[in-house]
């Protein structure tokens, strides 16, 4: 992994699933362009969650097109560890898996950092969070669902900034540099309620790539964590 692309400072991280597979290799660019800071690529498998998206095979295409952003990979898929022996392969920067998608978390939160790349762990709304401080010295990106997974667009889940403010005490008491990253029905109307709750990367699918320009839409949402910050 080339660590020197892993951007600082508050992440926007464009869901690609919101976008135009037709021409994807075109939407990540202009995507990037716009100033996203990573490009968020959900893999689901229609068991764990009721949907079938994208494979290791569409990564390795936008890694052989020249795409060199950092791509975090978020892994809907029961079993998981076949799929992340694939997706390092595929160039992922971060894999980000669900604990209740393998039998022993440990070993799979390992298995990614041998192969090069960075471990998240994610919590569905209803998960509790206990789980985190078992493994929180192996884990670099913690995400929170703010809507079941499994499709895009849906509402953004209240109860979330409760689970974003939980996290982020677990975090800052590891004094461990982990990301937190929010999921699902983020737009620029609640982004800064999600920042304030502690959340400092976003993923935004249909709210990014729904709009008429990515840059602008990308820009305002930076705003609104700005003042959130403030
Ligand atoms: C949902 C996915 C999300 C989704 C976000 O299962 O994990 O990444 O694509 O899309 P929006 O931003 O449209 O809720
Ligand atoms: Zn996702």
């Amino acid at each position: 992994m080339e660590s020197q692309k892993i951007p600082m400072s508050q992440w926007i991280c464009p869901s690609i699933l919101a976008a135009d597979f037709t021409r994807l290799g075109d939407e990540v660019r202009n995507v990037i362009a716009a100033g996203a800071d990573t490009i968020h690529f959900d893999v689901m498998d229609n068991h764990y969650v009721p949907n079938l998206s994208i494979g290791p095979l569409v990564l390795s295409s936008l890694r052989k097109a020249g795409i060199d952003a950092c791509v975090d990979v978020h892994l809907m898929v029961k079993p998981v560890d076949r799929l992340v022996e694939d997706f390092l392969k595929a160039g992922a920067d971060y894999i980000t898996v669900h604990p209740e998608s393998t039998e022993h978390l440990h070993k799979t939160l390992s298995m990614i950092h041998e192969g090069g790349a960075k471990a998240g762990l994610v919590f569905n709304p209803a998960t509790p969070m206990d789980v985190l401080a078992e493994v929180i010295d192996i884990v670099d990106l913690v995400l929170i669902m703010s809507v079941n997974p499994g499709f895009g667009g849906q509402s953004f889940i209240p109860s979330s900034l409760n689970k974003l403010a939980n996290a982020r005490e677990q975090i800052d008491a590891s004094g461990r540099d982990i990301r937190l990253q929010v999921d699902g029905g983020i737009k620029i109307e609640n982004i800064g309620a999600a920042a304030k709750a502690g959340a400092d990367a976003f993923v935004a699918g249909t709210a990014i790539f729904g709009a008429e320009d990515y840059a602008q839409t990308i820009t305002a949402m930076r705003a609104e964590i700005t003042g959130a910050n403030a």
